[in-house]
């Protein structure tokens, strides 16, 4: 199928491109600075913004399917205020749907939120179901998939947790009660990939959720326990949040504000999961605990391979040093000098001169009538030893990496898209 992926190089879009491409579709990403992500080949990029239709339109012509993945994050206040919401999610999607039409496309796959309601209590939220009306009313095979809060690389809900919370002791508004359902952007992405393939699910409103149903609080504990720390949480009287966020939206560039704070009121967690339409069930969904385990031993065996690396380098300078040094101290200071100094350099140079006297002995022992010459076995002992460190570094730095990548593989199950941690 040909699919244009609007928002096709963000967080969930880059890897549903991939993904789709990967399947064998024809895919094109669309955002407004395409070259920004490095997409793999085979997978056409056009620039273009939502909310200017002529720089879209052309985009959607011959394409099968549209997924619309365009997105102002809602755990921050917008560039240009929370009007901006209404601008890219609610105008970007009348741009969208008016170009599908206009093309005749076949499917459109609107990425919502749960919670979507035009008469909701923040403005991401009444956006998105401003947007999924229009949506609806459109002459069109719609599919409108509600996800919870979606983890994986380049996701920003980790390090948004991060960002509000500190290790050990940390304070959350109302002790991070707040609900959430994390669910996987791997697990996510295939059941996109299906919507986009399947015509059972045309005309279905999905709420998507990972297996977990974990608070705030859960999420900072799971995140600073796998890193090896703890973290306790104090409540902060939501009196006392509500009024820092209402102050704070008021001073210039402060990230957030009112509609932040409404949104630690409401859960963010399924009514009913749907996963079960696309053949999944919980217990076959990676849980967030699982991801960031497995990608903190990734991380580790990362740092252990460099430290490798390193140590590696360290042998080399120390064999080439304990060559060198007595060397360039016999030549310019042949008789004067006191050795000692250079006793240390001289012990490790006998590991490596050994391979050259034996050599030597090994030599006279063959051939007692012609003697090689000293000299130049010393120097076959030295590139011996060299070729045997190497030989053994490359083969440490392979295990390692053989290693690393497994730990790797397995995080991001191999047969889905996965990415480097
Ligand atoms: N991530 C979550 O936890 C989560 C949870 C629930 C629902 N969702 C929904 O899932 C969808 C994808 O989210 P995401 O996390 O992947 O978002 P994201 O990483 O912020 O990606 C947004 C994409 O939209 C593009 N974009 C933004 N403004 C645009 C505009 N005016 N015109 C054209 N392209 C524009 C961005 O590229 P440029 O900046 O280059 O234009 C980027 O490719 C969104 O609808 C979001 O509301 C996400």
């Amino acid at each position: 199928m040909d699919v244009l992926v609007v928002g096709g190089t963000g967080f969930i879009g880059s890897r549903l491109s991939r993904t789709l491409h990967e399947q064998g579709h024809s895919v094109t990403a669309l955002s407004r600075s395409p070259g920004d992500e490095p997409l793999p080949d085979g997978i056409r990029t056009v620039a273009g913004d939502v909310t200017e239709y002529d720089s879209i339109e052309s985009a959607f012509a011959g394409q099968d399917a549209v997924v619309n993945l365009v997105a102002l994050s809602p755990l921050f206040t917008p560039a240009g205020g929370n009007e901006q919401h209404e601008r890219v999610h609610l105008g970007g999607t009348r741009n969208v749907v008016r170009a599908v039409e206009a093309h005749d496309v076949e499917r459109l796959i609107q990425l919502s939120a749960l919670g979507a309601d035009p008469d909701g209590a923040t403005a991401y939220i009444r956006a998105k179901g401003a947007a999924e009306r229009v949506v609806q009313e459109a002459a069109l095979d719609w599919v409108i998939v509600r996800p919870s809060v979606v983890f994986g690389d380049g996701g920003e809900f980790i390090p948004f947790t991060k960002l509000l919370t500190t290790p050990y002791l940390t304070g959350l508004p109302g002790g991070g009660a707040t609900m959430f359902q994390p669910i996987w952007v791997g697990d996510l992405v295939s059941m996109l990939v299906d919507a986009v393939e399947d015509d059972r699910h045309v005309g279905s409103v999905y709420e998507l959720g990972g297996p977990d149903t974990l608070t705030l609080a859960d999420v900072a504990k799971q995140v600073y326990h796998t890193e090896g720390r703890p973290c306790f949480v104090l409540p902060i009287p939501m009196a006392v949040a509500r009024l820092g966020l209402t102050v704070g939206e008021k001073l210039p560039g402060f990230p957030m504000g009112a509609d932040q704070f409404r949104s630690l009121q409401f859960d963010n967690t399924v009514s009913e999961n749907d996963i079960e339409a696309f053949g999944q069930r919980p217990s076959n969904l990676r849980t967030l605990e699982g991801y960031l385990t497995e990608r903190s031993a990734a991380a580790d065996a990362k740092a252990r391979s460099s430290w490798m690396a390193l140590s590696t380098l360290a042998l080399f300078g120390l064999l080439g040093g304990g060559w060198l040094l007595p060397t360039v101290v016999d030549i310019y200071s042949y008789g004067g000098l006191p050795r000692l100094a250079f006793l240390p350099s001289y012990l490790v140079s006998i590991l490596t001169y050994d391979g050259g006297l034996g050599l030597e002995r090994v030599a006279s022992a063959l051939a007692p009538a012609a003697p090689v010459d000293g000299g130049t076995l010393w120097t076959v002992g030295l590139f011996l030893t060299f070729y045997l460190v190497a030989v053994l570094s490359t083969w440490f730095g392979r295990r390692l990496r053989v290693t690393a990548v497994s730990i790797q593989s397995d995080g991001d199950r191999p047969g889905q898209d996965g990415e480097s941690v």
